[in-house]
C-alpha cells in the first residue's frame, strides 16, 4: 500500500507516520515544509519526503506525481493554531480552503481515495447554548453525529469561525467531488487529540499562542498561572493520539467500510471542562515532578477576546457520538483521560524540567488576567 500524507511533520503526522512505517507492506511518500517532530524518521527506506510547500509554485508537477502513485492521499496539512483563527484569518481560509482546492481536484483526476482531515469544529456551538439555559438536558441538542447535526457557526464579525467554516467548506467540495465524479473519499473530524509533539511549548520550542494543552503546560514548566478562558467553563472530550491514530489505521485496513463516510474521531468517556482540565494537568504535573505545591498551581480567568484578540467567540461543548466508527471500522478509544494525559506530561517533564526549574520563577498574574479561579 502507498500512502501520500500531507502535514506528515505535525503532530498528527509525526505519529501516524511512526505507525505507517512499522508495517513492511506500507510505503509513504510525505510532505511538509517542517520536520523536526520527525526527525527520527529522517532517511528512513519507505519514506520519501518532500519539504517543501505543497502549493509553493513550482511543486505542482511533483504533488500531481505523488497523487497519480498513491492508494490513499491523506490530508493532514493545514494551519490550525486558534490563535491564528481571527489573526490570521485569511491565511487561515486560504490553508484550509482555497490552497486545498488543488488536491482533491488531483484525486478526483486520478480517482484516488482522498482521506480528507476536518475537524470537530465544523459543528460550531451546540443548539443547547441557544437556549438560554445551557442545560443540556436533551442530548438531541449537543450531541454531535456526523449525518444529521446542524452547524451552527457565529456571525462574520466573530472571525473565530473562519477555520470551522473554511474546513466546512472543504467538507463540501470533497463530497461535491465525490457526488460529480465519484472521487473516493472519507472525512475525519478529530476531536482533540492530545500526546506527545503537539504544537510548540511557548518559551521552549518557540513564542505565540498554541492549543489549550502546550499553553498549559508551557505555564506549569514557567511557573506562570494557568489561564482560563472566559473561566475555563467549555466542555471538551480529549482524544489519545494512540487512540486517534489506530481510527487511520483501522480506515486503511477497512477501505470499503470507510469510504464515502465521515467519522467523528474522539473519546467520549474523556469529556472534561477546561476548568477540570486544567486542575487534572497541575495534579499530575505535581506528581511527574515530585512537588506537591504544584497541585495548588494558581489558575486565573481571562475573557477570550484579550486572550486571542477581537472576533473570538467558543463553542460550548463537543460531545461527539461514535457509532459511525465503532459499526463500521470496530474502532474503540481505550485510553483514558489521565492516562493521556500522565504520558503526555511524563514526554515534556523529561524534556525541559531540567532546563524549567533552574529558570527564575515568575508566579505573578499576567496583565491579561481578570480574575482567580
Ligand atoms: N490535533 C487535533 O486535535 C486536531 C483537531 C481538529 C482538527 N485537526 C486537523 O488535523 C490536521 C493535522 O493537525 P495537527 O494537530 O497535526 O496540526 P500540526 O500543525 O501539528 O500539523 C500540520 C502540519 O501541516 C504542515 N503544513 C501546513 N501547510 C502546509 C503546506 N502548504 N505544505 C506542506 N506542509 C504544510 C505544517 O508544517 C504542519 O507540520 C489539521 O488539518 C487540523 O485541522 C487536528
Amino acid at each position: 500500500m502507498h500512502i501520500l500524507i500531507t502535514g506528515c511533520g505535525g503532530f498528527i503526522g509525526s505519529h501516524l507516520l511512526e505507525r505507517l512505517l512499522q508495517r513492511a507492506d506500507v510505503t509513504v511518500s510525505g510532505w511538509d515544509h517542517q520536520q523536526a517532530k520527525i526527525e527520527h524518521l529522517l532517511g528512513h527506506q519507505r519514506l520519501n519526503l518532500r519539504g517543501a510547500d505543497l502549493y509553493a509554485c513550482g511543486n505542482d508537477a511533483h504533488l500531481r506525481e505523488d497523487v497519480a502513485a498513491a492508494d490513499a492521499v491523506i490530508n493532514l496539512a493545514a494551519i490550525c493554531n486558534p490563535s491564528q483563527y481571527n489573526t490570521r484569518p485569511l491565511g487561515v481560509i486560504r490553508s484550509n480552503f482555497t490552497d486545498m482546492l488543488r488536491l482533491a481536484d488531483l484525486c478526483a483526476e486520478h480517482g484516488k481515495w482522498l482521506i480528507h482531515v476536518s475537524t470537530s469544529e465544523v459543528y460550531g456551538r451546540t443548539l443547547a447554548s441557544y437556549t438560554g439555559d445551557a442545560a443540556y438536558e436533551d442530548p438531541a441538542l449537543y450531541e454531535l453525529r456526523e449525518d444529521s447535526t446542524p452547524f451552527t457557526l457565529g456571525p462574520v464579525q466573530n472571525q473565530r469561525w473562519t477555520y470551522a467554516c473554511a474546513k466546512q467548506l472543504m467538507e463540501r467540495y470533497v463530497y461535491a467531488h465525490h457526488y460529480e465524479h465519484g472521487m473516493p473519499f472519507s472525512i475525519i473530524r478529530p476531536l482533540n487529540f492530545f500526546g506527545p509533539r503537539m504544537d510548540f511549548i511557548p518559551g521552549f520550542e518557540g513564542e505565540g499562542i498554541p492549543r489549550v494543552l502546550a499553553c498549559f503546560l508551557s505555564a506549569l514548566l514557567r511557573n506562570e498561572p494557568l489561564q482560563l478562558v472566559d473561566g475555563g467553563h467549555a466542555r471538551r472530550v480529549i482524544t489519545g493520539i494512540d487512540d486517534a491514530v489506530d481510527a487511520f489505521m483501522l480506515l486503511l485496513d477497512k477501505p470499503e467500510a470507510g469510504k464515502g463516510q465521515i467519522f467523528n474521531i474522539g473519546n467520549p468517556a474523556n469529556e472534561t471542562t477546561i476548568r477540570g482540565l486544567a486542575d487534572t494537568m497541575r495534579r499530575l504535573f505535581a506528581e511527574a515532578v515530585g512537588d506537591p505545591a504544584y497541585r495548588d498551581h494558581p489558575m486565573h480567568t481571562v475573557p477570550g477576546e484579550t486572550f486571542y484578540g477581537p472576533g473570538y467567540e467558543d463553542s460550548d461543548r463537543r460531545l461527539p457520538n461514535i457509532d459511525k466508527a465503532r459499526d463500521l471500522l470496530g474502532w474503540e478509544p481505550v485510553v483514558p483521560l489521565e492516562s493521556v494525559l500522565r504520558e503526555t506530561i511524563a514526554y515534556y517533564v523529561e524534556k525541559y524540567w531540567h532546563v524549567a526549574s533552574r529558570k527564575p520563577r515568575t508566579s505573578a498574574a499576567p496583565s491579561s488576567a481578570t480574575g482567580t479561579a
